[in-house]
């Protein structure tokens, strides 16, 4: 199997570190020198996360020269839906002029591309499908605590999309996945589930938004993003040194950059966007590979690495081979 076509969609309205300091007590420095961030995308009133989806999805048709009906099932990656229920998936695909094929959602916060990519490739190397279309798409801007300035200036919108296709080339080398739900207060937005439904009081509290304790997280990201590639890299039977591109969630650049000094990377083997999109979750990693595939820079026969750390728990990393 492998990737015939990628697409990416951030939506218009950028707001930048200038523009979090008329209501924030922060500073374009500050967010620069502890994050990487200059800017980030924000959906408007009118858009939500599906809208998103079906841009990055549009896009790649174009680039893999395919119609939306030539795909067998849609799966939609993300935390921030458009409504709890129906998938967004089931969306995008009618909005594709799709009906009566398969589609779902996967809610796996930031690792959410990398358990796709993997849920994918299993449903294609199976015989299951011929082709899936897979996206990560987000609109974090709307469970955001836009007063908090701890995580308003972190998180940003945006989709990413990939076409697999069953093929005689096999991309597809390993995937080492985890997860451990004993710390969720790490990263989480909590009322408004079944646990804490949502009322007004938690709604005044805003519980329905996201609360993150970023020191404890950043250090268990690195840890995890080193820990696992190192995993995907064995099970592939590969080394470091066989690494083109390594592409990470995009959650903070000083992750990135630890991750890759860890694993003895130089600068020009780790694709990092976050400057212009911050983080956007389970969008991260497909669109940084759409900008990567798109501007030339991979080659067939170059070895990606992708890994993520998130909420959930969770983390993960997929080694796959380019194919043209
Ligand atoms: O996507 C899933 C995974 N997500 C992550 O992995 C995110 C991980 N965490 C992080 O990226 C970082 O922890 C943050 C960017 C969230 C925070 O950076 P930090 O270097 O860990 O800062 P900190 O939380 O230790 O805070 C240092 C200081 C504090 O002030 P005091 O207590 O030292 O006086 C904060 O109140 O920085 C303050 N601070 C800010 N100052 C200006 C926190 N946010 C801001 C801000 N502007 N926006």
């Amino acid at each position: 199997m492998k990737i015939v076509g990628v697409g990416h969609y951030a939506p218009a309205h950028v707001v930048t570190n200038h523009d979090l300091e008329a209501w924030l007590d922060t500073t374009d420095e500050w967010i620069t020198t502890r994050t990487g961030m200059k800017r980030r995308h924000w959906t408007s009133d009118n858009e939500a996360t599906s809208d998103l989806a079906s841009a990055a999805a549009e896009a790649a048709l174009v680039h893999a020269g395919l119609q939306a009906a030539d795909v067998d099932c849609f799966i939609v990656a993300t935390v921030t839906p458009d409504y709890y229920f129906p998938a967004t998936a089931c969306l995008v695909a009618t909005r594709l002029g799709v009906r009566e094929k398969p589609a779902f959602d996967i809610a796996i916060a930031c690792s959410g591309f990398i358990y796709g990519l993997t849920v994918a490739s299993g449903l294609i190397r199976s015989g299951v499908y011929r082709r899936v279309m897979l996206i990560g798409a987000e609109s974090l801007s709307k469970i955001l605590d836009k007063g908090d300035r701890s995580t308003a200036i972190l998180f940003g919108d945006g989709a990413g999309a990939v076409i697999l296709e069953r093929s005689e080339e096999n991309s597809f080398l390993a995937s080492d996945l985890g997860a451990d739900g004993s710390r969720p207060e790490l990263l989480y937005a909590h009322g408004s589930g079944s646990r804490e439904p949502i009322d007004h009081a938690a709604l005044d509290a805003k519980l329905h938004l996201i609360h993150m304790q970023g020191r404890e997280t950043f250090k268990l990201a690195v840890n995890k993003m080193v820990e696992s590639t190192g995993s995907v890299l064995s099970k592939a039977n590969l080394t470091k040194a066989d690494i083109a591109f390594l592409i990470p969630h995009q959650a903070n650049k000083r992750i990135i950059d630890a991750t890759a000094r860890y694993l003895g990377l130089p600068d020009d083997k780790v694709v990092i966007n976050i400057s212009e999109y911050g983080n956007t979750s389970a969008a991260s990693i497909p669109m940084a590979l759409s900008e990567t595939v798109r501007t030339g820079r991979v080659k067939p026969g170059d070895l990606i690495v992708f890994v993520a750390f998130g909420g959930g728990l969770s983390w993960g990393a997929v080694a796959w081979r380019w194919t043209a």
